[in-house]
């Protein structure tokens, strides 16, 4: 039997996530979920955020029953990833910012972590540093805006440049005779944007993007795809209906 698998993110960043997964497993059965009525979750407190999500899995739980839930955002998973792993037994792949594999590509060994404020300024992602960075220098770089941004690209109201820049500019540093050469895409949504982050740039770097290792966690607990196709359902918290594009994609 094809799995059901629930996407879950606070906005349409997850479908970066999403685009990833179905095409390892295009049996699987979806439910794409938009927490769009909390967004952004950048600007919540962890304790509002767990508040939040933890009551809000119990009920797609029971809803959609899910044999795996994919939560398509770091600012979700470093701060109530645990929360949710100890409250449901539904096994739960997080996204969390892609250091390891980020060092490990630098040949300058020095890095940045572009996420949303919360992303950057909690515990588990300095953890991650400490754990995986090595000798690699990281530099963290919390945008208030570029989820908000991706979102309004999305709706077809894409922003100037200049705001753009003005989030991406602290991400590249020349220092101690070590420049930038990898930025870690921390937010699911900024892949949306990638094109233009790729414009703006001051300097060609490597951009790490987690989606393709997400989708290979997975295929890791699920296993590879069965040969029937699967359906996707989409579910909005603030009732509004998605854009025909996006609900074209969600669609299948
Ligand atoms: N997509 C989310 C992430 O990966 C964040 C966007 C938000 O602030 O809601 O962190």
């Amino acid at each position: 039997m094809a799995p059901n698998i629930l996407v879950f993110d606070s906005g349409l960043g997850g479908l970066t996530v999403y685009r990833e997964i179905v095409k390892a497993r295009p049996d699987a059965n979806y439910v794409y979920v938009a927490d769009d009525a909390f967004f952004p979750y950048g600007a919540h407190e962890q304790d509002a955020l767990i508040a939040r999500v933890v009551p809000l899995m119990g009920e797609l739980i029971a809803a959609h029953k899910p044999d795996l839930i994919v939560i398509a955002c770091n600012t979700a998973s470093v701060q109530a990833l645990a929360a949710l792993r100890e409250r449901y037994k539904v096994p739960f792949v997080g996204t969390v910012p892609a250091i390891k594999p980020a060092c490990a590509a630098s040949r300058t060994k020095r890095i940045s972590v572009l996420g949303t404020k919360a992303t950057v300024a909690r515990e588990y992602t300095r953890v991650l540093i400490r754990e995986f960075a090595g000798d690699c220098a990281v530099d963290l770089i919390g945008s208030g805006q570029l989820a908000g941004i991706a979102e309004a690209e999305l709706a077809g109201k894409p922003a100037p440049d200049a705001d753009i820049a003005a989030e991406l500019a602290p991400c590249f540093v020349d220092k101690d005779s070590r420049r930038t050469d990898a930025i870690v895409l921390a937010c699911t949504h900024y892949p949306l944007l990638l094109r233009r982050l790729i414009a703006l740039a001051p300097w060609p770097v490597d951009w790490i993007d987690p989606a393709p290792a997400i989708a290979r966690r997975v295929v890791d607990l699920l296993g590879r795809a069965e040969s029937s196709r699967g359906t996707t359902e989409a579910v909005f918290t603030s009732g509004r209906l998605p854009l025909p594009h996006v609900a074209r994609e969600l669609t299948r």
